[in-house]
């Protein structure tokens, strides 16, 4: 039995040397590994579509992260149950994130960023923006940051499959009430899972349903948004701000517009990054217990994406 790492844009040692700490199998980083067949764990993060179906005993397969699109990518994936990482580390960095980009459009502090590059000195009277966050996804990570954006009394609202009922969070449900949430949200996060229902659904359609000036801010996955569409609506002043983390090309290539966008702030990916201290236990206890299917953490519904 060994485990296996692949991913091929990372430097994966601490992860290796957190593994060893739990078990005495052999953990190999792609491309070395022994037989094939003495692979019974995955460990992903991007990899090269097709590897995995040579490992005919595998037993497990994890994401890195939170998001498994970049596993169920592979379309010769073996028929193993599929995990992914979310404890409460992910969560506080998610919600720390978020609540940063919260504050700075709620105290203006994009338009002080621009009066600065002028040495303009102008004290606005009001100084906050009234918001209405509405947070497309209230799963683990949704839930977490709405409950907090509620505690520092911000009014948040959600939009999920099913509803939820979180105190002081309006709850929608289903595409049927996507409309009536994004009319009553004039900052967006995303926090959707992608998949193939959610693809493309940052789009200007969706952006013109929301009050004019509103802000989005995403923390998802770059293909949920559609890039020229952000564009528009930034330069037609239906949006008034975005705040982006992750992108359809990363890293995100130097001569990409968003560089330079006046509305677009940009950070490369690291709303939330796996804690790997938190993240092995969760695997290796799965992993330990795969066959006599005791309590399983991350699951990951292959039919629903997520
Ligand atoms: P979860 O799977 O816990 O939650 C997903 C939520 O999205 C659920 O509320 C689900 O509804 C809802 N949802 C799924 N599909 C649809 C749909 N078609 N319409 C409406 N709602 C839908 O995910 P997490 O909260 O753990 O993570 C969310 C994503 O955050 C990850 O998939 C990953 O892409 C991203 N991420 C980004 C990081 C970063 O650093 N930028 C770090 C970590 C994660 P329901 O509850 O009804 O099932
Ligand atoms: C994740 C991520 O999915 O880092 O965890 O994006």
């Amino acid at each position: 039995m060994s485990i296996i790492i692949i991913a091929p844009d990372r430097d994966v040692s601490a992860w290796v040397k957190e593994i060893r700490q739990y078990t005495s199998e052999r953990v190999a980083v792609w491309p070395d590994f022994g037989k094939p067949e003495d692979v019974t764990l995955a460990i992903l993060w991007k990899h090269p579509k097709g590897v995995l179906k040579q490992f005919s005993n595998l037993k497990l397969i994890s994401s890195m992260g939170a998001g498994v699109d970049h596993v169920l990518e592979d379309e010769q994936l073996p028929n193993v149950p599929i995990m992914r990482i979310v404890d409460d580390a992910l969560k506080n960095g998610m919600s720390n994130y978020i609540i940063a980009a919260v504050q700075y459009y709620h105290r203006k502090l994009d338009i002080y960023e621009q009066l600065q590059t002028s040495c303009i000195w102008r004290q606005d009277i009001s100084p906050i923006r009234k918001l209405s966050i509405g947070i497309m996804g209230l799963g683990k990570l949704g839930q977490d940051v709405a409950k907090k954006l509620v505690n520092l009394n911000f009014i948040v609202a959600g939009y999920s499959k099913s509803r939820k009922v979180i105190n002081h969070v309006k709850s929608y449900a289903g595409k049927e009430n996507l409309d009536e949430f994004l009319a009553q949200t004039n900052l967006l996060i995303c926090l959707l899972p992608l998949t193939s229902e959610t693809e493309n659904i940052l789009n200007y359609a969706l952006f013109k349903k929301m009050p004019k000036g509103a802000f989005v801010i995403n923390v998802a996955r770059g293909k949920h948004l559609v890039e020229d569409d952000l564009i528009t609506a930034l330069d037609e002043n239906i949006l008034a701000g975005a705040f982006l983390d992750v992108f359809r090309n990363e890293p995100l290539p130097e001569n990409h517009p968003f560089w330079r966008h006046p509305k677009i702030k940009i950070t490369p990916h690291i709303a939330s990054v796996t804690n790997i201290k938190a993240a092995v236990p969760l695997i290796m206890d799965n992993y330990q217990h795969i066959d006599n299917h005791e309590s399983f953490s991350g699951l990951v519904d292959k039919k629903q994406q997520y």
